[in-house]
């Protein structure tokens, strides 16, 4: 029982850095691992190498206590415990919508050749169904006689800029297994949540792969069906934002992630359905899940559509137009720049000719290093200056809470597309701000 307070995560991303630290600050002794040095040193130095808010503090805590450590020694994560959690990336393949795997393969070859004895592997990365099934084989074959090896598949909900809370006090906790050593480990791990009354749900593997991408899968269905009503919406000169909260207020409906706008990006939702409908493909039942080439088709429709409002409001074309936009992380509380849709929009405003300026809160560093192209703003001011049309793209509160008459004063002309349905439109209608919206008249 000793060992079971000792795990290791493999992989130090969004996901690895914040489960680690977590189960640091559950009680357990936690070492992480990452091939990439400099997270290691940051991790090591109690910084987060990503924006994630209230992650730091649980880093430095626990660094401070002596239960959390980072390497990048596969021979010493397999050494420390018997618990192994899996957290490293499973990206597009260049070639295809197909995940790559090839992080998760090396990561299980890595360590099942190092381990010494009976242990524990537990995958948290988000894999295509079927994934966990082949690595049962080739941990087989990888890992030295002697070293029983049992996997699990525990799928991670968590959201960005809710990391923490999320691991904390996940909605569920869901573990695949055919192994009865896994189930009881699970438990003994999840302990302090099934305490709280969190529902612990044990499956089958695939079931437990399917759970992850099928969640996702329904999120931007969801994102994407409001999306269409906004499309709709506009054509009828309907409120899109009226029609969310009336259905909202059915409760088979609800009200979250019904929030019309300029789509879903990240490095989840939109990968994730890809590789969902290339899994489909592969097992035969591509149909079932042709819809979500809709779902994929609406979203990108929404950052054209945003474009498109923005070249209507200063007559035509971008050419030699100075352009403000407000935000580049793919949503608030993250400096996660992945399929942003606000960088795609700024991109594309930039390659019609317009002179785009772009201001985020935290996601500068990030933008700058991949489109060096676009102008950067160090505050929200500076990039409203001189704009003949400001587009608000990701719903930081900063924008939400940003004075319209103090922006009037230093934009050419006071107009302005919320891409996100953040603003009052009356309140800056009022303040004399040409206002458009997505879905609304
Ligand atoms: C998502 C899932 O929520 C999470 O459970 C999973 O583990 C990983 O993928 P994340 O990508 O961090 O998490 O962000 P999320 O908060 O889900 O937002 C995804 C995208 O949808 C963002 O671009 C956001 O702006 C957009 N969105 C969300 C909307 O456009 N409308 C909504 O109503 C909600």
């Amino acid at each position: 029982a000793e060992s079971r307070s000792r795990i290791s995560v493999i992989g130090t991303g969004y996901l690895g850095a914040t489960h680690a630290a977590c189960m640091a600050e559950l009680g357990f002794e936690v070492l992480g691992l990452d091939l990439d040095r400099s997270k290691i040193d940051s991790l090591s130095a109690g910084r987060a190498p990503f924006y994630e808010p209230g992650l730091e503090e649980v880093l430095q805590r626990n660094l401070a206590n002596g239960r959390l450590r980072f390497t990048s020694d596969y021979d010493e994560a397999a050494a420390f415990a018997d618990v192994h959690f899996l957290c490293v990336g499973t990206p597009q393949r260049d070639d295809s919508d197909a995940a790559d795997l090839s992080f998760v393969e090396a990561a299980v070859d890595s360590l099942a050749a190092r381990l010494t004895g009976p242990a524990i592997i537990i995958g948290k990365s988000t894999v295509p169904v079927g994934t966990a099934g082949r690595l049962t084989k080739r941990i087989a074959e990888c890992a030295p006689p002697g070293a029983e090896v049992h996997l699990g598949w525990s799928p991670e909900f968590l959201r960005e800029g809710f990391g923490v809370e999320d691991t904390l006090r996940p909605n569920r906790i869901v573990i695949g297994t055919d192994s009865p050593a896994v189930e009881s480990a699970m438990r003994e791990l999840c302990a302090p949540q099934i305490e709280q009354g969190i529902p612990f749900l044990v499956t089958d593997l695939p079931t437990a792969e399917l759970v992850k991408v099928s969640a996702n899968a329904f999120l931007a269905t969801k994102i994407s069906f409001i999306n269409a009503m906004a499309e709709v919406s506009e054509a009828a000169g309907a409120d899109v934002m009226k029609l969310a909260e009336a259905l909202s207020h059915d409760d088979r409906i609800g009200g979250k992630f019904l929030g019309p706008g300029l789509g879903f990006g990240g490095g989840c939702l939109p990968k994730d359905i890809r590789a969902f409908m290339a899994r489909a493909d592969e097992l035969g039942v591509e149909p079932a899940l042709s819809f979500l080439r809709e779902v994929d088709a609406i979203n990108q429709r929404r950052r054209a559509r945003t474009v498109d409002i923005a070249r209507g409001l200063i007559g035509g074309s971008f050419a030699g137009r100075t352009v403000g936009v407000l935000g580049a992380a793919f949503k608030p509380n993250s400096d996660d720049i992945r399929d942003s849709p606000a960088l795609h929009v700024a991109t594309a405003i930039a390659e019609l000719g317009g002179v785009v300026t772009v201001y985020d809160p935290e996601a500068l560093d990030r933008a700058k290093q991949e489109f060096p192209d676009l102008r950067y703003a160090h505050t929200m001011l500076e990039a409203v200056r001189d704009a003949e049309v400001v587009l608000l793209l990701t719903e930081w509160a900063e924008f939400r809470d940003a004075d319209p008459d103090e922006l009037a004063k230093v934009a050419a002309q006071p107009r302005i597309v919320d891409g996100r349905n953040a603003l009052d439109p009356q309140h800056w209608r009022d303040c004399g701000w040409t206002y458009r919206a997505l879905g609304r008249p």
